[in-house]
């Protein structure tokens, strides 16, 4: 019991180190809340301090992810992987170190999909990627592959037994990005989503 409160705990810590924060004030001297959409992930990041710091700041925050999932496993805990990485995505969401502002629980909820199923998390990626080609919005294509998440976990469930906790885990973390990208979908429903051009 102490064990597992003590995971929990570790996991909301981990998923709350405000990575674009760090890299932006350490490595730039700015604050990039303060600049572009204002969020605190890699896309912003990318947006605001070019492409290596974004990479740097969407590994991080995949990293949380997958370190908070493998904490049962690292510490022979009953506690369900995908439980603990869920809490890491609540730390990135809403982080005790940084006003409890964070990120949209894109990347994070990667990295925990990438610790409990690694082909989910590989199929999701060329899944965002597919979705940018065409829609050119990051949000958008964040979005999709939450959705694409949850259609592959129900479709896996079919076919290798069922896996309540992957269906009602993703479900959640689904939930957790398109609550996140609320002023996005006002924008994109305005016209207003900013696209990328390199894609
Ligand atoms: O992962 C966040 C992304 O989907 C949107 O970020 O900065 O464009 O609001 P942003």
């Amino acid at each position: 019991m102490v064990l597992d409160v003590t995971l929990v705990i570790i996991a909301y810590l981990l998923g709350s180190i405000p990575s674009g924060l760090i890299v932006g004030k350490v490595g730039y001297g700015i604050d990039i809340r303060e600049h572009g959409s204002g969020n605190l992930g890699g896309t912003n990041t990318f947006r605001t301090l070019g492409k290596k710091a974004g990479l740097i700041v969407t590994l991080a925050d995949i990293l949380k992810g997958t370190l908070a999932a493998a904490l049962p496993f690292l510490f022979s805990s009953d506690l369900h992987y995908l439980l603990v990485g869920m809490i890491a995505v609540v730390g990135h969401m809403y982080p005790i170190f940084a006003g409890f502002k964070g990120g949209k629980a894109v990347a994070t909820s990667g990295g925990v999909l990438l610790f409990y199923n690694p082909i989910l998390f590989l199929t999701a990626v060329l899944s965002f990627f597919i979705f940018l080609y065409f829609t050119k919005m990051v949000s958008l294509s964040s979005m999709l592959t939450a959705i694409y998440c949850v259609l592959f976990s129900i479709f896996y469930s079919i076919l290798m037994g069922v896996d309540y906790p992957l269906i009602i885990i993703v479900g959640i973390l689904a939930i957790f990005v398109v609550y996140r990208h609320r002023t996005n979908i006002v924008r994109i429903r305005n016209k207003t989503e900013p696209k990328i051009k390199w894609l």
